[in-house]
């Protein structure tokens, strides 16, 4: 198994992420059963997330992606950028895709954008939520992976300065 020097330990194995995407994927199927939804991917993080997500989905539907930044390095710029144009979402049934939930600003300022173009509904899938670092109080998504501790992980897509996206775990990086 690949294992750079910088990763510490792994904390959800290849094995775990594929059992709770599967049942997130079907918990998906039920949602979206008969609606045709679109499929909204944060890049870079969310694509692994999402590309495993829509294989586990048992419904037509559509997707599309989305770039924002927020981050540099491993501590919060407490900026969030949209970069390019939105995806037409109204009165679309839209999923938000995102790998991680932190201080969710960036999912709160998304939310709160793709709402004023008047989706018929907007929820949000995250791998990963650190509810211990909320700065936008009681946000939460509709579907949740794991909920871990106050920990910077890479893998699985995630990345520190571009870097691990491609281990098929998710690890923690050495202090
Ligand atoms: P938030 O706006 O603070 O919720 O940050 C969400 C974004 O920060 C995610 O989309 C990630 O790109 C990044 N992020 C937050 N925590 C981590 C982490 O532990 N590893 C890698 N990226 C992270
Ligand atoms: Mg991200």
């Amino acid at each position: 198994m690949y294992f750079p020097n910088e990763v510490e330990r792994v904390l959800i194995t290849e094995e775990q992420i594929k059992e709770r995407v599967k049942q997130l994927g079907e918990m998906l199927t039920k949602e979206y059963d008969g609606k045709n939804p679109l499929f909204l991917c944060v890049l870079r993080g969310a694509n692994v997330f999402l590309s495993d997500l829509i294989r586990n989905v048992e419904c037509p539907l559509e997707i599309d992606f989305i770039r924002v930044h927020s981050y540099v390095g491993t501590s919060s710029s407490g900026e969030v950028k949209i970069e390019g144009n939105f995806p037409d979402v109204s009165g679309r049934d839209v999923l938000i895709v995102e790998d991680i939930i932190d201080t969710a600003r960036t999912l709160s300022k998304l939310k709160e954008l793709l709402l004023s173009k008047e989706p018929k509904s907007l929820k949000t899938a995250v791998l990963l939520d650190k509810p211990s670092r909320r700065v936008v109080k009681g946000f939460k998504a509709d579907f949740t992976g794991y909920e871990i501790e106050d920990l910077f992980v890479v893998g699985y897509g995630l990345d520190c300065d571009m870097k691990f996206r491609n281990l098929p775990y998710i690890g923690v990086l050495k202090g």
